[in-house]
């Protein structure tokens, strides 16, 4: 079965060709991050228009790479939502339009369940299971039973992972996005020059917050001598980065021992931190866990995990209406059933 897979939720178009939901023939992402740096964070309007200009060459390419025409296409999947409304409505109006021209079946994924899902393109792993998402949008816990039904254990109560990490490094000027800068400073830095307390710890709840970490750099930042120099800047992108990888990776934990779930499945952009990964493939040996992470090119927003869920559902006997509509935010969902 042949899934095109259609990504257009914030600012990457992006179309992916899979074949029985797990071997990727291509995965083609354009994006328009060149175009929103000097605002320091994605324009909703400038990203729509950039996706209306590059969806039918993304399709195109993505087509030509995997070496199949649009006739050998099965169904077409697509990120419903969340994400920002004007780019979700280009990806659903070409996905619609190619199933409606094609006679094939359409399905509307989420985006955030398609970033974990990710994980089961790179490894094979068997539900249940649990997800840790940790994207720009989004980080959260969830009990994954099955592709369809997911249980929300835990989220953030304020910023997202990705988004912190975003923040900061605006504070310290690093540019945007932050994390892939943070994440390289970091590297072989003592992680405790400077401490930054871990939030929500000390609670039962799963919930996350990322927000106090983020002023409490801004404060310590404020209190230094200007202009900072880089290796004082290495030491506070290490302190903070460890802050935030000791939280998400003793939460996980805690959540795979309380639901005694064994395989732990890392998506969205966060999850390409080589400090996650390190510190995530020690916790694992100790606990005697699975803990699986999605190649680095699925890490990052693309159309293969797009596809690949949407070919688990379509297995599952799902299909969306021709009419469905987008979602920006579904915040007040407990459960993705
Ligand atoms: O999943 P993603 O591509 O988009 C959303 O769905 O939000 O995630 C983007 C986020 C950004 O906040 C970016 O700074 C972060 O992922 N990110 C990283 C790394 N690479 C990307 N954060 C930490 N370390 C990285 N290596
Ligand atoms: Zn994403």
């Amino acid at each position: 079965m042949i899934t095109l897979g259609i990504e257009t939720s914030c600012d990457e178009t992006a179309a992916a060709v899979v074949k029985n939901g797990k071997t990727i023939l291509s995965n083609v992402v354009f994006s328009s991050l060149s175009e929103h740096k000097k605002y320091g964070g994605v324009v909703p309007e400038i990203a729509s228009r950039s996706h209306v200009g590059s969806i039918l060459e993304c399709l195109d390419a993505s087509l030509k790479k995997a070496k199949v025409s649009l006739i050998d296409i099965d169904l077409v999947a697509v990120t419903q939502g969340p994400g920002l409304m004007g780019s979700l409505l280009v990806g659903l109006s070409a996905a619609k339009t190619l199933a409606w021209v094609l006679k094939k079946p359409l399905i509307g994924v989420d985006h955030v369940l398609a970033h974990v899902h990710a994980g089961f393109l790179s490894a094979d792993l068997k539900f249940p299971c649990l997800g840790l998402v940790v994207s720009g949008g989004h980080t959260m816990l969830l009990r994954m039973n099955s592709p369809a039904h997911v249980q929300i254990l835990g989220r953030t109560i304020d910023d997202a992972a990705g988004e912190a990490f975003d923040k900061v490094a605006k504070i310290l000027g690093l540019g945007y996005p932050g994390g892939p800068a943070i994440d390289r400073l970091s590297r072989g830095e003592d992680t405790k020059k400077f401490f930054f307390t871990r939030p929500f710890l000390s609670t039962h709840s799963l919930d996350f917050s990322f927000s106090g970490i983020k002023t409490a750099v801004f404060y310590r930042t404020r209190e230094l001598k200007k202009p900072l120099g880089l290796k004082i800047k290495k030491e506070i992108c290490a302190g903070f980065q460890e802050a935030v990888c000791d939280t998400l990776v003793k939460k996980t934990v805690r959540a795979a021992g309380e639901n005694r779930l064994k395989n732990v499945v890392v998506g969205g952009g966060v999850s390409a931190n080589t400090r996650l990964r390190e510190k995530f493939k020690t916790a694992a040996e100790k606990e005697s866990l699975n803990v699986v992470f999605p190649k680095t090119a699925l890490c990052q927003d693309n159309a293969a995990m797009i596809a690949g869920l949407g070919a688990a559902l379509y297995r599952i006997g799902q299909t969306s209406p021709p009419d469905m509509a987008a979602y920006s935010d579904f915040s007040k969902r407990d459960s993705f059933q």
